[in-house]
């Protein structure tokens, strides 16, 4: 399926969806590569019309097929993900404004602690692999929308998203 009607950007998710048969570490690389081509053409997604809610974060589908799915993602000031783990891998590049991404050490299959805060500013690029396990949420602390273009490894008319598990997050206990 092809959401994004532009021949030149079809066939880049075309390329990059071949290269996911190929080794995680040589597919990253490709996905990275094609995340920073659309960063170098910010008008790519001029004729695309974005949904937006108010308080929280919605995906437009770009580009879809067997092997990726594309999704430009809009987050209002104040949106978060649950925390969650991956079912495939998940590449993205933050198009503007500016997320905070927060990962997790898993404790067991419903717990986790807060091990890193990393703050993804317009322009930067973060991949991973489904392995791991990689356990993270995505926040917009700013008081600004931020839109950010997620490549991930399946087939969105299989499954309804990237989200493997969802766990809740404990204090850690000083002493
Ligand atoms: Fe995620």
């Amino acid at each position: 399926m092809v959401i994004l009607q532009d021949a030149d950007h079809t066939e880049l998710f075309a390329r990059l969806s071949a290269t996911s048969l190929e080794s995680g570490a040589e597919y990253l690389k490709s996905a990275r590569q094609a995340l920073g081509r659309l960063l170098a053409d910010p008008a790519f997604l001029d004729n695309v019309r974005l949904e937006r809610i108010p308080g929280g974060y919605t995906r437009n589908l770009i580009f879809g097929d067997a092997r990726i799915t594309v999704y430009a993602i809009v987050w209002a000031a104040g949106s978060q993900t649950s925390i969650h783990d991956h079912h495939c891998s998940c590449c993205y590049a933050m198009l503007s404004g500016a997320l905070q991404e927060s990962w997790y050490d898993r404790l067991d299959e419903a717990h986790c602690v807060k091990a890193r805060t990393f703050m993804r500013e317009a322009g930067e690029i973060a991949c991973m692999l489904p392995t791991g396990p990689n356990l993270h949420r995505m926040l917009n602390t700013s008081d600004e929308e931020a839109i950010s273009l997620h490549i991930y490894g399946y087939d969105h008319r299989t499954r309804a998203s990237s989200i493997d598990c969802e766990y809740l997050a404990k204090a850690l206990v000083e002493g």
